[in-house]
């Protein structure tokens, strides 16, 4: 896909599929009025007639018999007033997957050259960028039929309303199409089934990320390594699967070899079944999607890698799978992490915690500025924050705040949820310093909890992604999120 800024009058400017906005009081956007004026005003009449009415999302693709433009698609803004960074990205997402289902090869997109919220041209370029190279993407469908066929667009401009805006809009651009290629090898990922998509798999993707990117190196640690360094908590959960575990270490080079990385660890549960505390069958194909926090960290480094940002970032993902089997950790099994600190496994279905800690713990050995982990930790937290809003819990405040800000910026939001010292009293064990799993009160939180026990003097950050990860019902499969957040996080960086 080729991306460009463009500028100049929308009613000259020569494309197959002119894309352009109306709002729900009927007013047109500044490119549809031009057009109009140029097609003496068959816009204008049909939003007379009834047939253009702005509803946020909803297109209209009109055929133009005449001049430098073939197709007009009508997509609706809704309220002027509210069209924001929300509105925005779903507008250009709808007008995208129009587009794509079209004969058209190339489009030129005029919504950003509306006033949308607090966005600069910048942000209104790389918005655009990211959602066309959402709505293009295709799942890595395992048919026996034939595939449907590659959509026919090739090429998508973005208006500016000034030349001199052109140079910003296509940084946008630039940005905007590496988030877009990291989170469609995250959504890649995250869609395989799990018996595609081993902890083998994984490593052998991260491989690959090293033979296309000169400033990526991998490292691959086995179930004798991780003995070595003494991961009881990480090795208990993969106790019952015969599929070998690996902690997968992503180094992205873009700094000086002394500047501390970000460190970015993704939880890699492949299928998450529960273990003994086994889960109920409605929904429990979903839990191959349990390694969406580590696909989010091969897409973090990919993006990074594709946009040779100017920073350092280590990648940690440990990834193994969660079954039930004789030799499987059973409740009330008493296991010893990395830190030393032991652990009472009360439920063998509160996994993903016990492979974070470990990998926390190892985390240290890179200094990192910060480290961010990432995971489908609970469902307490889908019961919280539903499918929109990610949780992002953190020892420190300020960070928190940054990347409620970055979710923000980037279209791709979190909450910050408290911890506090009455969450921790829930862990308490009789036999271990603590359990892993509690009540359901609070459940996204005490998790969170249960990872601070492990995160004493680092700058750390937990996103809870379990709601946001991925879609379920019809239009089920990963979103790629939250890339868009983390990317937008570490290009403030500095
Ligand atoms: N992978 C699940 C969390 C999850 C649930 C993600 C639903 C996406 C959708 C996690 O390993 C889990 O099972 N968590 C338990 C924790 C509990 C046993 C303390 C949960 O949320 O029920
Ligand atoms: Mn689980
Ligand atoms: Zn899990």
């Amino acid at each position: 896909m080729r991306l460009h800024a463009v500028s100049g009058s929308a009613a000259r400017q020569r494309t197959e599929c002119a894309i352009v906005g109306i709002y729900e009081s009927g007013t047109l956007s500044v490119a549809a009025e031009q057009i109009d004026a140029a097609l003496d005003g068959r816009l204008k009449r049909l939003v007379k007639r009834g047939d253009l009415r702005g509803k946020p999302g909803e297109t209209s693709l009109l055929d133009v018999d005449r001049g430098p433009i073939a197709r007009i698609l009508v997509v609706g803004l809704g309220r002027k007033d509210a069209l924001k960074r929300t509105q925005y990205k779903k507008a250009v997402l709808a007008a995208a997957a129009a587009v794509a289902r079209s004969g058209a090869k190339d489009a030129v997109s005029y919504l950003s050259q509306e006033p949308v919220g607090e966005t600069d041209v910048y942000y209104r370029a790389r918005l655009a960028a990211e959602a066309v190279g959402h709505a293009l993407y295709r799942v890595p469908a395992i048919r026996s039929t034939r595939k449907p066929p590659e959509p026919a667009l090739k090429s998508f401009g973005v208006a500016v309303a000034e030349r001199d805006q052109k140079k910003d809009a296509e940084r946008g651009l630039e940005h905007g199409r590496c988030i877009a290629a990291g989170a469609a090898l995250t959504r890649d990922l995250a869609n395989l089934p799990a018996n595609v998509c081993t902890p083998r798999h994984l490593a052998e993707r991260a491989r690959e990320l090293t033979r296309e990117y000169k400033s990526v190196s991998t490292k691959i640690l086995d179930e004798a390594e991780l003995r070595r360094l003494k991961m009881g908590s990480f090795l208990s959960v993969t106790a019952g699967t015969d599929e070998p575990a690996r902690l997968i270490v992503m180094r992205y080079e873009g700094a000086a070899a002394g500047k501390a990385p970000v460190a970015l660890v993704g939880k890699g549960v492949t299928f998450d079944s529960g273990g003994i505390s086994l889960k109920q069958p409605p929904g429990m194909d979903e839990m191959k999607f349990d390694m969406t926090g580590a696909a989010s960290v091969f897409g973090c480094i990919k993006a990074a890698a594709e946009m040779r940002l100017p920073i350092n970032l280590v990648g940690l993902v440990p990834a193994c799978e969660n079954m039930p089997s004789g030799r499987a950790t059973k409740p009330g099994d008493i296991v010893r992490s990395m830190s030393g600190q032991t652990i009472e496994v009360i439920n063998t279905d509160a996994e993903g915690r016990l492979i974070l800690c470990d990998t926390l713990t190892y985390a240290r050995r890179f200094k990192p500025s910060l480290v961010i982990d990432v995971a489908t930790l609970t469902g307490a937290c889908v019961i919280a924050l539903g499918a929109h809003i990610s949780a992002v819990m953190s020892n420190d405040d300020d960070l928190a705040a940054e990347i409620e800000e970055a979710g923000r910026r980037a279209e791709d939001r979190a909450w910050h949820m408290p911890m506090a010292e009455e969450y921790h009293d829930q862990l308490k064990s009789n036999f271990a310093d603590f359990a892993n799993a509690c009540g359901r009160e609070g459940g996204a939180i005490t998790a969170a909890c249960f990872l601070a026990k492990f995160t004493d003097g680092l700058r750390w950050a937990h996103l809870d992604i379990a709601g946001t990860a991925y879609l379920t019902g019809a239009h089920k499969g990963s979103t790629g999120r939250p890339v868009p957040l983390l990317m937008d996080f570490l290009i403030h960086r500095r």
